[in-house]
Order: structure tokens, then C-alpha cells, then sequence
């Protein structure tokens, strides 16, 4: 079998994650502390695969570029392909049809988080040869996913979003396929949804009598597409932390856990309860911050306690006056309390911004 090329999806509008999605994309919002999009492409690097495809949207294509450059900082070689709209993940198979030619290859959702990585599944792949390899695991809420339905081993039927899900089986955004899913590909109808689906590419080629195989996921998986996966993510990612303190603590600062501060970040009378990670120039003075935060670069945190949360480079969080927690703050942002009356609130505050006061 030729070697394996990677292909990452980097498109999509990433609605659901609004507003950090108007200006961000959704692949580059940081767990802990790192792109999600670059863990895709590191565990593609570590199963083998480094001739990496990534598919871009004309809108947020740029920052990703500039993200991910050409690769060589994971040892890989990455080619951008432009998908001019968002008509779905086999769209987007066949967007790559001149960059994958033959070759088979691993398709990978760039907001997908795989704690057990790819090797496993690369392996089987190539041992068995099958026109397709997915991954499924159980979820809770199956009708927002692709699910399948299953005899014992083999695979009945794959539903996208099914209504009434025949199983708790859910497809994870990862996807080993030969080159026999672009025909697939090419024989779809848009869906209910108007896009091209990935889900029924693979279900031609069961209805085709080829060869699809499945595993169910051993390790966790998140798909970081809303607020609540990426707090999920942030935590799962983080509670694997190992403590690297190369930041300043004064004595009247205390890290208990597992925590990484970044050099340059200094705590000042504060108390950090891992696991946590503060990136390179932060400040947090006269502070708690409480387990799985992720702290930005650049960011200050004074007077303010801080617990299971995402902020982003460039903040600063100041006398809040209660907890923080399940947050996600963006670039830049400022929150902090004025000094005299009258006592209201004065925001600005983007589009599609959530904020809850208690
Ligand atoms: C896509 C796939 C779906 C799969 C999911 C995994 O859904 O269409 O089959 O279960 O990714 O993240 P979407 O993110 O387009 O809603």
C-alpha cells in the first residue's frame, strides 16, 4: 500500500462557538494553552503520517496559514487546499481529490481531540486493508452525530443526525479511507441539511458491498465544536499536565498540583490549585486560580479567583468580586469593576457574546 497522506478539515463556520468564531477560527481556539487543530496534526506526525492536506475556508484560511505554516515545526509538510464553500465534509473529500490522488489517507474534523491518537487505528488499517476504517464511540445525545447501526461487528446502516438514532453510537471525526470514497463521493445528493455528507459516501460503499470496518474509540474523544466540549477538553487535556515552572513565583505564592507557568509569567501573592497552565507573561496578582484554566500569554489576572476556564492571550480580569468559572474569554478582553458610583454595568460587548451576572 502507497503511504498514508493526512487530511484535516479546517473549514466550517464554527457557529456554535460565537463570537470568538467572528474573528478566530474555531480550530485555532486554544486547549490548553495550544491550537485544538494542532494536536490533529501532531498525532497524525506521530502515527506515521506527515504529507498533511489541510482544507481551509477563504474566510478564516489565512490565520490558520499563518497558524500551522508549512508544517516543518511538526515535522510534517502541510499543502492548503481551499474549499470555496461549506457544502459538507465529502465536499470537502473531493476538494483534496488532486492532493490525495491515490494514495489512501486518514481525514481528520480539525476540531476532534483523540486522547489515544492514531496510531492503533493507522496500524489496523494497514494490516487489513479495508475500503474504510471508522471510529465510533457512545454518546449521550446521538442524534447530533452520524450513527451507526450494527449486526455484531459489521455495519448496517451509518445515519447522519438521525431523528430517531438506532444506536448510541456515535462516528468521531476521524476517518481512514482508500481512494474508492471519492466515486462515493461523487454519487451523493445534497442532505436534508444541504450538504455533501461524509456519512453517506461511506454508506454507498457498504450499499457497494465494499469492505468498511469499524472500532469504538478506547480513550476519550471531544469534538470542541461548542463551549461546553471545549471547557471538557480543556479539562481532559489538562489533567494529563505534567508541572514545568519556569515562570517566577514570589514567597507569598503557593502552586499546589500539577501546574505549568511559562517563563516570564510571575504570580504575586496568589494561590494556583492545578491543573492549570499560565502561558509566557502573565501576571496574576493577589489571585486564585482554581483547577483546569488555561491562562493565555500576556494575560492579567489581579484580585480575581478563576476556576475551569479558557483565557485567551491578551486579557485582563480584574477585583471581579466573585468566582469565575466555566468561562471562555477572548483576545483582549477587559473585565474589571470602576471605581466610583453609580453603581451599573457599562459593557461593549461583541455579537453573539453570552455574559451571565449574578
Ligand atoms: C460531523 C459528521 C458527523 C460526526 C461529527 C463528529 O458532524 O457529519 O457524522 O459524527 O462530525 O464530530 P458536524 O460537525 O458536521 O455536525
Amino acid at each position: 500500500m502507497e503511504p498514508l497522506k493526512g487530511l484535516i478539515l479546517s473549514g466550517g463556520a464554527g457557529t456554535r462557538l460565537r463570537p470568538i468564531t467572528h474573528t478566530s477560527a474555531k480550530q485555532l481556539v486554544p486547549v490548553a494553552n495550544k491550537p485544538v487543530l494542532f494536536y490533529g496534526i501532531e498525532a497524525l506526525v506521530d502515527a506515521g503520517v506527515t504529507e498533511i492536506g489541510i482544507i481551509i475556508a477563504p474566510e478564516t484560511g489565512e490565520e490558520i496559514r499563518v497558524a500551522a505554516g508549512d508544517g516543518s515545526q511538526f515535522g510534517a509538510e502541510i499543502t492548503y487546499i481551499v474549499q470555496d464553500k461549506p457544502a459538507g465534509l465529502a465536499h470537502a473529500v473531493l476538494t483534496a481529490a488532486d492532493f490525495i490522488g491515490d494514495s489512501p489517507f486518514v481525514m481528520y474534523l480539525g476540531d476532534n481531540l483523540l486522547r489515544d491518537g492514531l496510531r492503533g487505528l493507522v496500524a489496523t488499517f494497514l494490516a487489513d486493508e479495508p475500503e474504510a476504517l471508522i471510529l465510533l464511540t457512545p454518546v449521550d445525545d446521538p442524534s447530533s452525530y452520524g450513527v451507526a447501526e450494527l449486526d455484531g461487528e459489521r455495519i448496517v446502516r451509518l445515519i447522519e443526525k438521525p431523528k430517531d438514532p438506532p444506536s448510541n453510537l456515535a462516528l468521531v471525526g476521524v476517518y481512514l479511507f482508500s481512494s474508492s470514497i471519492f466515486d462515493a463521493a461523487r454519487g451523493l445528493e445534497p442532505s436534508w441539511r444541504g450538504e455533501y455528507e461524509i456519512t453517506e459516501a461511506i454508506q454507498a460503499l457498504i450499499d457497494d458491498g465494499q469492505r468498511v470496518q469499524s472500532e469504538v474509540v478506547s480513550g476519550w474523544w471531544k469534538d470542541t465544536g461548542q463551549l461546553a466540549d471545549m471547557l471538557e477538553a480543556n479539562r481532559l487535556v489538562l489533567e494529563e499536565l505534567q508541572t514545568r515552572l519556569e515562570g517566577e513565583i514570589d514567597e507569598e505564592s503557593r502552586v499546589e498540583g500539577r501546574v505549568v507557568l511559562e517563563p516570564g509569567a510571575s504570580l504575586v501573592r496568589s494561590v494556583v490549585r492545578g491543573p492549570a497552565v499560565i502561558g509566557a507573561g502573565a501576571v496574576i496578582e493577589d489571585s486564585y486560580l482554581g483547577p483546569y484554566t488555561s491562562i493565555g500569554a500576556e494575560v492579567q489576572v489581579r484580585r480575581a479567583e478563576i476556576e475551569h476556564s479558557i483565557i485567551l492571550s491578551g486579557s485582563v480580569v480584574e477585583d471581579l468580586g466573585t468566582r469565575m468559572e466555566a468561562s471562555l474569554l477572548g483576545r483582549n478582553v477587559k473585565l474589571t469593576r470602576s471605581d466610583g458610583p453609580p453603581k451599573t454595568l457599562r459593557l461593549l460587548v461583541g455579537d453573539s457574546s453570552e455574559i451571565e451576572i449574578v
